[in-house]
């Protein structure tokens, strides 16, 4: 099965508008963030290390899915290489990467994960976890692409929202892929 395939334009209009997120971001958080591009870029540079380093903990956990290894490891690169795109922003802005903020949001979703119990659950929580989270930044990211006032910013947080969609759909794949469906 080839997985990481799903381009954000194949995408259904509903798919497209929330990718399935029961809240949306309200539009005007995009002013808010402009008001401190810093700020956003980087809580968006951590955001990214964290994705590349969660991607690496499953390979880690789950070396014996062959699938998820395999679909995870180009991953690990691509979230890596988003880390590096985000700082080199920072730095031409004269920013140091500055401090990592408490991500209260993926703080809550992972308390909300299956603790002991079988390990196919808490599989079925993590992947559908990290599709909640990729979602989320694609829909963030699609607020910024749409409404910041620098258009090299729209189109820099436009690449981000395709790449995240593609994610999304990654995750949501290796859960339908592995899961126990008896
Ligand atoms: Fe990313
Ligand atoms: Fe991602």
């Amino acid at each position: 099965m080839q997985l990481y395939t799903t381009k954000w334009m194949e995408l259904s209009t509903h798919t497209k508008n929330i990718l399935g997120l029961q809240l949306p971001t309200d539009p005007r958080w995009v002013d808010l963030a402009s008001i401190s591009i810093e700020a956003i870029l980087t809580d968006h540079a951590y955001c990214e290390q964290k994705a590349a380093l969660t991607c690496i903990s499953y390979i880690q956990r789950y070396s014996d899915k062959d699938l998820l290894v395999d679909s995870l490891a180009p991953i690990v690169t691509e979230e890596w290489g988003h880390f590096r795109m985000v700082v080199q922003e920072l730095r031409k802005r004269g920013h140091s990467l500055g401090k990592q903020r408490r991500d209260e949001y993926v703080n809550c979703l992972i308390a909300f994960q299956k603790k002991g119990g079988r390990i196919e659950d808490r599989f079925l929580d993590q992947m559908l976890t990290m599709a909640l989270i990729e979602a989320r930044s694609c829909e963030r990211f699609k607020r910024l692409s749409e409404g910041l006032e620098d258009e090299y910013l729209r189109n820099f947080y436009r690449k981000f929202m395709e790449s995240e969609a593609g994610h999304y759909t990654l995750f949501i794949n290796l859960a339908d892929h592995y899961m126990d469906k008896q």
